[in-house]
């Protein structure tokens, strides 16, 4: 093989690694109480996205000042909160707008799903889904919609 050959060879493969890596594995740190089944579930949807979770129990007392420590209002509340590259997490929030979230960078504490709106990922039943908003939770504590989900009956 000569060795412009052999460099370019190198530079394809460069090149194929940097695709790869553009595709960013992110690190969950979830946090739920013991009981919840829909934490479970939405931890699997993380991860058949082929993201990492941590996902550890705490008394229902700690995770909710956890959640008001994070900056989550309390009209924003679900069940479980995630930690992920700087952002807080809370709920049922699709790993599709959390990855927007990242690949924006915008000057937020993160995103909020509140309640657990059936439909939403971990929250499925049968195929119906309630309309439902992804929430931007900015620094000052106010929100705005950041996507939103229409009903499927
Ligand atoms: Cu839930
Ligand atoms: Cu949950």
């Amino acid at each position: 093989m000569s060795i412009l050959r052999s460099g370019m060879m190198a530079a394809a493969l460069t090149l194929a690694m940097a695709g790869i890596a553009s595709a960013e594995v992110l690190r969950f740190d979830l946090a739920k109480t013991q009981s919840c089944g829909c934490c479970v579930a939405y931890v699997k949807r993380l991860e058949a996205r082929g993201h990492v979770v941590e996902a550890r129990n705490l008394p229902m007392a700690t995770l909710i000042e956890m959640k008001v420590a994070s900056g989550i209002p309390p009209e924003m509340t679900s069940c479980h909160t995630s930690k992920v590259a700087g952002y807080t997490i809370e709920g049922h929030v699709p790993v599709e707008d959390i990855e927007r979230l990242i690949a924006e960078a915008p000057d937020a504490i993160g995103l909020a799903v509140p309640g657990m709106p059936v439909g939403s990922p971990g929250m499925e039943y049968g195929d119906s889904r309630d309309a439902y908003d992804v929430f931007l939770i900015k620094k000052d504590g106010t929100t705005s919609v950041f996507q939103s989900y229409a009903a499927v009956e």
